[in-house]
């Protein structure tokens, strides 16, 4: 929603400038809103909470009161108006994610990667997804292509937990094997057409395990970075070829997934990694 419809619903609630000053728009995730105010509106965070109540389907308003936390990317939030309760479900691609989004991250900004992803998955198709949260990328791929296997890695017990319940919610306990624990330690290797590595700030640093999971063949991986804008077209295709050097680099493709700060964005690069040179 635009910030026009902000501030229509705000109008006579909010002076001039301080309408001026509201957000561009708002997530939505499930029943739950999410705003991120400037620090000139946090006074009225409860009145402008209060006002998005009600519509269209919003229970629960929160505001963001810092970014994401910890390895485990655990979102920073505060419920301003509403319910308290922020379990919700949450429907997009033909899957539905169980989640609390003051628990664990979930990205509306990813929608469009999330929905990409599975068009590429060919028939029988072996995915790793090593940081995988709460299936954001491997239910819609199991619901929408036809791999053999996703095999979903995720840290964190609690989006663990949920990642669990949304494959029986999703019917797809038969292709989709949640893994609990640190990619690093339990992603199987060997065994991968594609891999995801949906993960910003550390990524590069799981490049080479990303070759390992992969077929001694080879074949794809979705690499996502934090990059200055600047830098955009050219770190994230340099740390892809630095991570290989004795394997073939195809570049298939670098996009912007989204905008992640004031002069930084999110890129994922697809890229072909030949096969292991003693394959
Ligand atoms: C930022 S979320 C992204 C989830 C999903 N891939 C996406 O892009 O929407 C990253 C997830 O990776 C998990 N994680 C972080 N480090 C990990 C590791 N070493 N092994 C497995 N999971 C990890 C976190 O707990 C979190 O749930």
């Amino acid at each position: 929603m635009s910030g026009g419809y902000l501030r229509r619903i705000l109008e006579g609630k909010l002076d001039g400038e301080e309408l001026e000053r509201l957000p561009r728009g708002f997530q939505r995730i499930g029943h739950v809103a999410i705003l991120s105010l400037p620090p000139e509106l946090w006074e009225r965070r409860r009145e402008i909470g209060e006002a998005l109540l009600g519509k269209n389907g919003i229970r629960t308003v929160a505001v963001k009161v810092g970014g994401m936390e910890g390895r485990e990317r655990r979102p920073r939030l505060e419920v301003v108006a509403g319910d308290r309760e922020t379990v919700t479900l949450h429907r997009e691609h033909g899957c539905s994610f169980k989640l609390d989004p003051l628990k664990v991250m979930f990205s509306p900004g990813n929608l469009y990667e999330r929905g990409r992803i599975p068009k590429l998955v060919q028939p029988g198709e072996v995915v790793v997804d090593l940081f995988a949260g709460v299936g954001q990328f491997s239910l819609p791929i199991a619901k929408l292509a036809r791999p053999s296997r996703v095999y979903a890695v995720e840290l964190n017990p609690v989006a663990y937990g949920y990642l669990c319940e949304n494959i029986r919610l999703n019917g797809l306990g038969g292709v989709v094997v949640p893994i609990l624990g640190d990619c690093e330690r339990v992603a199987p290797r060997g065994v991968a057409d594609r891999v995801i590595l949906g993960i910003l700030h550390v990524t590069h640093r799981y490049l080479p395990l990303a070759g390992q999971v992969l077929k001694p063949s080879g074949g794809t991986i979705h690499y996502h970075e934090s990059v200055p804008v600047s830098l955009h077209r050219v770190r994230p295709v340099r740390r892809v070829r630095e991570a290989f050097p004795d394997r073939e680099v195809e570049i298939l493709g670098v996009r912007k997934v989204k905008g992640y700060a004031p002069g930084v964005v999110h890129v994922v690069v697809d890229a072909r990694i030949g096969p292991r040179s003693n394959f």
